[in-house]
């Protein structure tokens, strides 16, 4: 019966207008709303009628009062981490979250003090950087390799950090935003050796992991056995349901002294809970329902990745990505001049917003990340747009 349920991700629905970042922020950003944009990473896709049928339902129950943080809640995280990770956990190792972002700023506070050190891999997700900072930690920025076009993490840089310098924490985007990268089990235990030798704890941020392309297989970092001692793994229904304006995420740590500290500092400024309307949509999502629209969402978004990463190959002056994971493809536009003259190039000749590449740290400079996760006849002449410009 569920796998009967066929979505259509080609439907175009009009975002204008509705409190959608994406969209109602053009302006602000990029100086005009006359562009399509391609930027921040959320889908134009919608999300699956059941959850906005249940949805309708709570509404209509007309009261919104304190809820309780159900069993039934936890046992579909549980449920989700066992059917879609193979991951074996325990809903005592479970807390939920806001936001994937507050979580991790709950760890900074957790685990390290004012001018302590922490450590990540860049180009990354503009959070990374701007949450250390903003508390004041020193953020120690370890440039990723690129080898074949693919990311590598630069283990020979990580290590010696780690030796010299009294690193509290090492963030990790696992996968990785923005190159795509699905880390492999060899690489992940690699960097967890490194961590228990020199009493580092990993956060891994893990939002991007459902939407993995076969033959990649994510590897959630509490799989491997040595890093339950040192690690939070945080994850969320807002990339996969595309659900973030529902601030609804969770987190999940193996090592009691650890969880306990992180639920504290949640306590301190009373963010250890989520909304009402979140919990309904976890609850509903992380399901077989769920997993079967997830399912039918990934095979779109990899025929979208791949269908740009092909479009702008053909230009040999472009060196995009290929993405293993995601619905977003990282593209080098350096061979074009400045971040400055490209920008102006995308949004006044190919019309379109994307990220540009310094929100990822100065590694990123140069760099441009096309969001895939839109009605594929819409993305593809928006690429089209962007080849077009960038042809000589
Ligand atoms: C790697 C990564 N982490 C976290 C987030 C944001 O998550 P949240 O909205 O749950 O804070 C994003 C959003 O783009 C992301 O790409």
């Amino acid at each position: 019966m569920i796998n009967q349920i066929q979505y259509n991700f080609d439907e175009v629905i009009d975002r204008r207008n509705t409190n959608a970042e994406k969209y109602d922020a053009l302006k602000r950003f990029y100086g005009t709303d006359d562009i399509e944009p391609f930027w921040v990473a959320d889908m134009d896709l919608a999300s699956p009628n059941f959850l906005v049928d249940k949805l309708i339902d709570r509404v209509k129950h007309s009261i919104f009062g304190y809820t309780e943080k159900s069993l039934e809640l936890f046992e579909s995280i549980e449920w989700w981490m066992k059917n879609e990770h193979n991951l074996d956990i325990n809903k005592s190792t479970i807390g939920l979250s806001p936001s994937v972002v507050s979580t991790l700023c709950m760890t900074i506070q957790s685990f390290s003090n004012i001018g302590d050190s922490i450590v990540t891999f860049s180009p990354v997700y503009g959070p990374f950087f701007s949450s250390v900072k903003s508390h004041k930690r020193n953020l120690v920025d370890l440039p990723l390799i690129i080898n074949n076009g693919k990311f590598q993490i630069p283990f020979e840089h990580l290590e010696s950090i780690l030796k010299k310098n009294d690193v509290k924490l090492l963030l990790l985007c696992n996968p990785h935003n923005p190159g795509g990268r699905v880390w492999s089990k060899d690489e992940l235990l690699k960097i967890v050796r490194l961590c228990i030798d020199n009493n580092v704890i990993i956060f891994s941020d893990e939002i991007h992991s459902d939407i993995v392309y076969k033959p990649n297989v994510h590897t959630p970092i509490l799989a491997l056995n040595e890093a339950k001692n040192i690690s939070i793994l945080a994850h969320s229904i807002g990339k996969t349901f595309n659900t973030s304006g529902l601030k609804s995420s969770f987190f999940i740590v193996e090592n009691e002294i650890i969880k306990n500290k992180l639920i504290h500092f949640q306590k301190l400024s009373h963010v250890d809970n989520i909304n009402l309307i979140g919990k309904t949509a976890m609850q509903v999502l992380l399901s077989p329902e769920g997993a079967n629209y997830k399912r039918q969402l990934v095979d779109y978004l990899r025929l979208n990745t791949s269908l740009v990463y092909k479009k702008l190959l053909i230009n040999n002056k472009l060196k995009p990505m290929e993405s293993d994971a995601t619905f977003l493809v990282w593209c080098d536009f350096r061979n074009y001049g400045s971040w400055q003259e490209v920008s102006k190039m995308l949004i006044n000749d190919a019309k379109v917003a994307l990220s540009g590449g310094k929100f990822f740290g100065s590694s990123g400079e140069g760099w441009f990340r096309i969001n895939c996760g839109h009605p594929r006849l819409k993305l593809l002449s928006a690429v089209d747009r962007i080849c077009k410009t960038f042809k000589f």
